[in-house]
């Protein structure tokens, strides 16, 4: 037999995507050098009627596939996907296809496909979301690359991936590294979303006093309204979760867990890359810092002792603050996608990668980590405008809903400066906003600094050119 699809690395995510393409009728041959991830992967397909084979030799896997081949990689990021690369080489041939589906940094897919490009063998950056279960029952995944390569692997793409009004969460997101770089900023926004929804969490807990289960209620409503998404959803969730280590409490996980929030590289890639663009992403980078900021946490303990600044109540109506909250959150949202999308406009035209933004949109409805019932509202945005739309906020339909929630989120970061609660992300997203919509800058007065001390020149309002001025001091002037 000759296998549709072949897998490098059968990890939980590698194992599960090829469960699900065997669940659609495709034969699919996995590789691990642990034997035994290729017999789990056997065992664990009773349910599946289609072909599914572990190997254990990368030769083995190369010789049963259909030509052109067709294989994806899910090993760690970094040095493994280059070495499965030179392992691979003497092995495949013109033609066939070869996916990175991990979480790699864009530049290394760069170079990669161009280091690739002459043997003719088609390198495909995809990026894949929506963790384990997604993988088995329907992610979103984001391929880029050369289209000829794409259109091979499409049909079982688009039969795996999660499906939204019937429609697959997967499509060709550009040339080169586009489909890494998609995903990278994917993660960007997902750090940005995060931070908001903790920061929210944190008013509702200190500032209210609310318990888990008034929260747990309270993000179940919203996720039944606008705000409904998976981080929403899973949030709900995660309020009621008991605590499985100890038998006797009723205490809730959420409880017990430590403060200090992990990362594996990719919301901080996506701050390190706008600012390079430049492109201004404020709520991502600060989703980021307090990462780090949650890391520090024999310092904050300190600093907690010293600056003995209590929490205090919030003073406003409960009921009313809390749908001041949801409107707040949902404003915040819409300024995390913001950030991300201009980045995607502008890395688009800077790299040449031709990313379809209404097709970015549309596929993570379903199936990722940030897909949200808003992403509707952009997806036909991007359509009216043709995908030529630096910032969804200069869209008109985008602009009447953030006009609805503008006071909400003004009222709640006032409460909270007297909470003493440090809401980072929510302040950056409405400051993001007060100067993205202002005419007049104060950077006028950075300009005239600059010239003043180093001479770099400034352009005017009134006359056309560029201009510097013998600043004079007042030392200079007193003499
Ligand atoms: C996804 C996620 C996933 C990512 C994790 C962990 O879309 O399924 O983005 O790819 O690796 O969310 O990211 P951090 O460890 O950096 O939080």
């Amino acid at each position: 037999i000759q296998y549709d699809f072949g897998m490098i690395g059968l990890g939980v995510m590698g194992s599960n995507l090829l469960l699900n393409m065997a669940g659609h009728q495709f034969a699919v041959i996995g590789f691990d050098k642990d034997v035994q991830k290729g017999q789990a992967l056997e065992a664990a397909s009773s349910d599946v009627s289609e072909v599914i084979k572990g190997v254990s030799t990368l030769e083995e896997m190369v010789r049963s596939l259909k030509k052109p081949r067709k294989m994806m990689m899910l090993v760690p990021a970094g040095k493994a996907v280059d070495s499965v690369i030179e392992s691979l080489l003497p092995l495949i041939e013109q033609g066939d296809v070869v996916i990175d589906g991990g979480n790699s940094h864009y530049t290394d897919t760069l170079r990669r496909v161009t280091y690739l490009k002459p043997k003719g063998i088609h390198f495909m950056g995809m990026g894949i979301s929506g963790g384990e279960h997604g993988a088995r029952t329907g992610p979103s995944m984001m391929p880029g690359g050369n289209m000829e390569a794409y259109n091979q692997v499409k049909p079982i793409l688009e039969a795996v991936a999660a499906k939204v009004d019937g429609e697959p969460c997967t499509a060709y997101m550009g040339k080169d590294a586009a489909g890494h770089y998609v995903k990278m900023v994917h993660n960007g926004i997902e750090y940005a979303m995060m931070q908001l929804i903790s920061e929210v969490y944190d008013l509702m807990k200190r500032g209210l006093g609310l318990n888990n289960d008034e929260l747990h209620d309270i993000f179940g409503r919203w996720n039944g309204g606008e705000l409904q998404s998976y981080l929403i959803d899973i949030t709900e969730d995660i309020f009621v979760q008991k605590d499985d280590q100890k038998e006797d409490n009723n205490v809730r996980l959420i409880d017990l867990i430590l403060d200090k929030a992990g990362s594996k590289g990719t919301g901080k890639w996506t701050s390190q890359d706008a600012m390079d663009l430049p492109v201004a992403v404020p709520t991502i980078d600060t989703a980021v810092s307090f990462r780090t900021i949650s890391g520090y946490k024999d310092e904050r303990v300190e600093a907690a002792k010293l600056y003995k600044n209590e929490i205090k109540k919030v003073s406003l109506d409960k009921d009313t603050f809390i749908n001041q909250l949801e409107d707040a959150l949902y404003f915040g949202f819409i300024i995390c996608y913001a950030q991300g999308l201009a980045m995607l406009y502008q890395a688009s035209k800077q790299l040449g990668m031709d990313i379809p933004l209404h097709d970015v949109v549309k596929i993570w409805r379903g199936g990722c980590i940030i897909r949200s019932k808003l992403l509707n509202d952009f997806y036909k945005a991007f359509k009216e405008n043709d995908n030529e739309l630096p910032n969804i906020l200069l869209d008109k339909g985008i602009a009447d809903i953030i006009k609805s929630k503008e006071d909400s989120i003004r009222t709640v970061i006032k409460e909270a400066i007297d909470t003493n609660i440090a809401l980072g992300g929510l302040t950056s997203a409405l400051a993001y906003f007060d100067a993205y919509t202002t005419e007049n800058m104060p950077t006028n007065l950075i300009q005239a600094q600059r010239d003043y001390f180093g001479a770099h020149t400034y352009q005017r309002i009134d006359m056309p050119g560029v201009f510097h001025t013998g600043w004079i001091s007042k030392e200079e002037k007193s003499v």
